[in-house]
């Protein structure tokens, strides 16, 4: 039975993982050694079965006894561990959420039920470093791989609607107090339903400009009731502003670098890249990332064999009928929060030409869009 060392596990992406693995049943299949930063020589979880001692989540000796590791503790403890431990000559699998890795030629970013092909092929090549892609990438891709599969897309651009747990937990936490804040500021004008909506409105936005710094320390403005368009760090790239990508953010560079690199195309593979481009934006969801989606496409496909296309792709994908009744009950970060049902809806041409194809998707980005892809990434590992 496969040693496998557990890495991060306590934390919200960790906990997820945890979960998701105990209902499908993967314990039994392998020897959980549960590893700690904070805790060594504490009890494992009750999964633990013969390790059932907390190890030294620093201690390379420890994590070199393991065939597989799987971390969700983040990218710094990637950083501080990774190297040291390959340049050990450990030749294990190491499987890690964190986006450290991604882009590094020997790693590949796993969503198997869209780039099964590129697993296997690294997999008969050697490969032995699986990294979980971007979460809006991965909910993505999920949603509408099924285009890039049948060679349709020339171009896309995404308008991303991204839920405050990407962010982590403490963005979560900050998002509800703001939400009870603000609440609190106009309670006694919303008891009285003969108040004056400007009323509320002008107190209610003289209390979003007067959130203190503690009160927006994880998003640095306020969320409750607004938005922020920039997530992750101002790449700058380019001299001046006529420059390709000039003012993008990480995480915009993100959904056409992975995008192109999950499908096995652009830099080092024999298929070109596909440009994808548009805007990251943080709303006040909770976890769920939500992505208005515009192709031009190759060729002018009619709606009905696009949705066909995309219902049958994959297990998870759900086509949610272009009407607002099903809209409004089956697409929102509500009603998908918690599943592993990837809605797509609002498919329709759009008003640019019949090449031009509309879409609006939604994903959970702590499951698929972060644990999923990695405990599938196990289970690949356990039946090679
Ligand atoms: N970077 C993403 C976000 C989450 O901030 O929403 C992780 O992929």
């Amino acid at each position: 039975m496969k040693l496998v060392g557990l890495v991060g596990w306590r934390g919200m992406v960790g906990s997820v993982l945890l979960d998701r693995m105990q209902q499908e049943g993967d314990f039994p299949l392998i020897e959980p050694v549960f590893f700690s930063t904070s805790n060594a020589g504490g009890k494992a979880p009750a999964q633990a079965r013969n390790e059932s001692t907390l190890q030294d989540a620093y201690d390379i000796d420890a994590l070199k006894r393991c065939d597989i590791i799987l971390t969700a503790q983040g990218g710094d403890y990637t950083t501080e561990v990774f190297a040291k431990l390959r340049a050990t000559g450990w030749n294990g699998h190491w499987i890690d959420a964190a986006s450290t890795l991604r882009m590094k030629s020997d790693a590949v970013i796993v969503l198997d039920p869209v780039n099964l092909p590129v697993i296997q092929d690294a997999l008969a090549k050697g490969g032995r470093n699986w990294i979980g892609g971007n979460c809006t990438v991965s909910c993505m891709l999920m949603g509408v791989g099924a285009l890039y599969k049948a060679g349709l897309v020339e171009w896309m651009s995404t308008q991303t609607y991204q839920a405050a747990s990407g962010g982590g937990a403490q963005h979560m936490r900050e998002l509800l107090t703001q939400f009870g804040t603000l609440n609190a500021e106009v309670r006694d004008l919303l008891d009285d339903p003969k108040s004056a909506i400007l009323e509320i409105d002008r107190r209610l936005l003289a209390k979003q400009r007067a959130l203190t710094s503690t009160e927006t320390a994880q998003f640095g403005a306020p969320l409750a009731g607004s938005l922020i368009p920039w997530i992750d760090k101002d790449l700058g790239v380019g001299k001046n502003r006529d420059d390709d990508g000039w003012g993008v953010s990480r995480e915009e560079w993100k959904g056409g670098a992975e995008t192109n690199k999950i499908l096995g195309q652009g830099e080092g593979f024999a298929l070109p890249a596909v440009p994808v481009d548009g805007f990251c934006v943080r709303v006040g969801a909770m976890r769920c990332h939500s992505q208005a989606l515009l192709f031009k496409l190759k060729k002018n496909v009619p709606i009905a064999d696009i949705e066909e296309l995309i219902a049958q792709d994959n297990a998870w994908v759900q086509v949610v009928p272009n009407n607002r009744e099903d809209t409004v009950r089956q697409l929102t970060p509500v009603a998908v929060t918690g599943t592993l049902n990837i809605p797509v809806g609002r498919l329709r041409k759009m008003a640019m030409g019949p090449e031009y194809l509309g879409a609006f998707t939604i994903g959970d980005q702590l499951l698929w869009g972060a644990a999923e892809p990695l405990r599938r990434m196990l289970r690949i590992l356990l039946e090679a």
